[in-house]
């Protein structure tokens, strides 16, 4: 003992007193953390530490002198394996194996073995040095569990570390940006940066950051390919144990699509508000200005020409005519105008106004005309469709003070689900395109989306009253069509229209020829309209043509005033939108009664259910509201006349 003692003191080897030793390995086992389980070639237990009957749940009592207990019965197979390898002399380090506990529950351990030798050197058993990893199992889970979520959300997820450098960006990001990871990682997410946002944006985000506040707000950026998209994002400081920040994460979303679709849905809804409005007035205004004008048309029959008041009232009449052509883009606008649709061949329309539209724009600009082969054709009326062609060259002309060029193009285009999907509110369907581009001034941001608002001009007072485009809309839109503007300040401009085909050409329309008729006959008429006003200017007006006149204020009183009539009623002139009966429903209830007599709508207004029911495709005569006396006088001449060579 002594001299084994010396020999181990200071400068000697490293051979311990073998008491101490065994002292030492008992102290150890006794009071290792690690579970320390030895057991024979068998597998019956020999050794069975403390730290093995908390891990476990099984006393050294119970565990000692018996097979391993926390091998479960479907798991013995894989222990024996393990147990023979382990006897031919192999060490495992930290294999993981599922096990179970005295109570049932399952643990996952980590188990490091070694053999253990008689003095011979044979293996006599097992000593196995065990951990529980079911904690680490579970966060390395939970984590397999989070970055899976993260690299699968459909919201971007980008991580920067304090100073702003990107450390991580999921596939999301890649798919809306446009970027690759390694074209961004170590990079400022401000290579994104648009410029849409200020230097005050900016500071306010840090300030908030740096704070250790969330910041939230929207971002304009850029993707790779230069497109702006806007992103709806959440940026939070992440902290580590001590509270320092190590990493800013951000969760971002694309709304650019939800935003454009928002923004569509609440243009369209000021348009309709906006032109219900429009259609409101310009209907009452319609009627107010029948009586103004027509009751000057009256007074200046009756005055002599020359005389003073002959002027004035021609004054009168203007005034009234302006303002009729107010009332009537209005009602363009509003879509509440009586159209009368026939098929078109829009390159015949361009052609025939080819001589027209460079008297309008001018010398120094040039006009171009591209129209394409076997375009088809589109249902529409031809005097609107005019209509909207003078003001897009009106429009353009304006843009171009310094000369240019116009351009009218023709396509066609067949829009399929897809693009109607990408394009809403668009229809999917065979379209006609008609595109007309300048090579002006251009247009802001601003001016873009107010466009097509009625009275909105960027033009001086008196030079613009903002009801071009307004009507041009109106027209469009109760044509079934669309129409979008693209414009690049200082570049140009393009309207593009687009109208539905039209498959049927049987009835292709014939030009219209201006008949003068004329204007007295000797017929009995019956007039229906509700405005007094009105009424009465028609009946003065028919009576001064020398018409016999029956009247109504409305579709009631018009079968009765019929029913008391002993005579002939050769002609029915009604208006079309009334309390209560329609004009065409009367004039169906009346043409039963009396299949000779002709019917001649007036009207200035439509409504909806009227124009579906398409009372005026079928051949119905119509007179657009406000009219002058003696249009009002042909229009019934010639329908009398028409009438009475069909019905013989
Ligand atoms: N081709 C174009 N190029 C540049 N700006 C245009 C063009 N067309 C329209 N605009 C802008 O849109 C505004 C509205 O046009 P709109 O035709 O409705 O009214 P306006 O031309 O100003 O007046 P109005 O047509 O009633 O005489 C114009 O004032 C102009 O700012
Ligand atoms: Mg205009």
């Amino acid at each position: 003992m002594e001299g084994k003692r010396n020999r181990a003191g200071p400068g000697g080897g490293g051979r311990i007193d073998s008491a101490i030793a065994a002292e030492t390995f008992r102290a150890l086992i006794h009071d290792a953390p690690l579970s320390i389980v030895a057991f024979d070639a068998s597998g019956i237990i020999q050794l069975w530490n403390p730290a093995a009957e908390r891990m476990f749940g099984w006393t050294a009592e119970e565990a000692l002198g018996k097979p391993h207990p926390i091998v479960s019965e479907e798991k013995q197979e894989e222990f024996r394996a393990l147990r023979e390898v382990a006897l031919k002399g192999k060490t495992f380090t930290g294999i993981q194996v599922r096990r179970r506990r005295k109570d049932g529950s399952p643990i996952d351990i980590s188990v490091s073995t070694s053999p253990l030798r008689a003095a011979d050197g044979t293996i006599t058993g097992i000593m196995s040095i065990i951990t529980d990893v079911t904690e680490r199992k579970k966060s390395e889970e939970t984590l397999l569990r989070l970055a899976t979520a993260v690299e699968q959300s459909a919201e971007i997820i980008l991580i920067t570390d304090p100073s702003g450098a990107i450390e991580y960006v999921n596939p999301a990001f890649e798919r809306i940006t446009g970027y690759h990871r390694d074209e961004v990682l170590g990079k400022n997410p401000r290579i994104m940066k648009s410029g849409m946002q200020d230097h005050s944006f900016y500071e306010e985000l840090w300030k908030t950051l740096t704070r250790g506040d969330v910041w939230s707000g929207v971002f304009q950026n850029l993707r790779k390919d230069g497109t702006l998209y806007e992103e709806e994002a959440v940026i939070s400081p992440v902290r580590d144990a001590g509270g320092e920040v190590i990493n800013y994460v951000a969760v971002k979303r694309d709304v650019t699509n939800e935003r454009r679709v928002e923004e569509q849905l609440r243009q369209a809804q000021k348009m309709e508000a906006v032109g219900r409005l429009a259609g409101g007035i310009a209907h009452d205004f319609n009627n107010l200005l029948t009586a103004i004008t027509g009751y000057a048309d009256l007074l200046l029959m009756d005055l002599p020409e020359g005389e003073l008041a002959h002027r004035e009232v021609l004054e009168i009449r203007k005034a009234g005519d302006r303002a009729a052509s107010l009332t009537r883009q209005l009602l363009a606008f509003s879509r509440r105008q009586v159209l009368q649709p026939k098929v078109l061949d829009l390159n015949q329309v361009v052609t025939d106004m080819e001589k027209l539209l460079r008297r309008l724009i001018g010398e120094n600009i040039e006009l171009v005309t591209s129209l394409a082969d076997d375009l088809g054709h589109v249902r529409a009326d031809p005097g609107q469709i005019e209509q909207v062609i003078v003001n897009l060259a009106v429009n353009a002309r304006d843009a171009m003070p310094n000369g240019g060029r116009l351009l009218l193009e023709t396509s066609k285009m067949e829009i399929d689900e897809s693009y109607a999907n990408r394009h809403d509110p668009v229809l999917p369907g065979s379209y006609v395109i008609l595109a007309v581009t300048d090579t002006g001034v251009g247009m802001d941001e601003p001016t873009m989306s107010r466009l097509f608002e009625p009275f909105f001009t960027t033009k001086e007072v008196g030079k613009g009253t903002g009801l071009g485009l307004a009507t041009v809309y109106g027209i469009v839109k109760q044509s079934g069509g669309y129409i979008w503007a693209y414009s690049e300040v200082g570049r140009g401009t393009t309207f593009k229209v687009l109208l539905p085909g039209e498959e049927e050409v049987a009835e292709l329309a014939e030009k219209e020829v201006a008949y003068l008729y004329p204007s007295g006959g000797e017929e009995t008429v019956l007039v229906v309209e509700d405005e007094k006003l009105v009424r009465d200017l028609v009946r003065e007006i028919l009576s001064q043509h020398g018409y016999d006149v029956l009247e109504a204020s409305r579709g009631t009183e018009a079968l009765e005033v019929s029913g008391r009539h002993k005579g002939p009623i050769h002609l029915l002139v009604s208006d079309v939108v009334m309390p209560g009966m329609t004009g065409p429903e009367l004039a169906r209830r009346l043409t039963a009664l009396r299949p000779e007599m002709g019917v001649l709508f007036m009207s200035g207004y439509t409504d909806d259910a009227i124009l579906h029911h398409g009372v005026f495709e079928h051949g119905a005569e119509f007179l657009q509201k406000p009219f002058k006396a003696s249009a009002l006088g042909a229009k019934v001449r010639k329908v009398l006349d028409a009438h009475s060579h069909e019905t013989g």
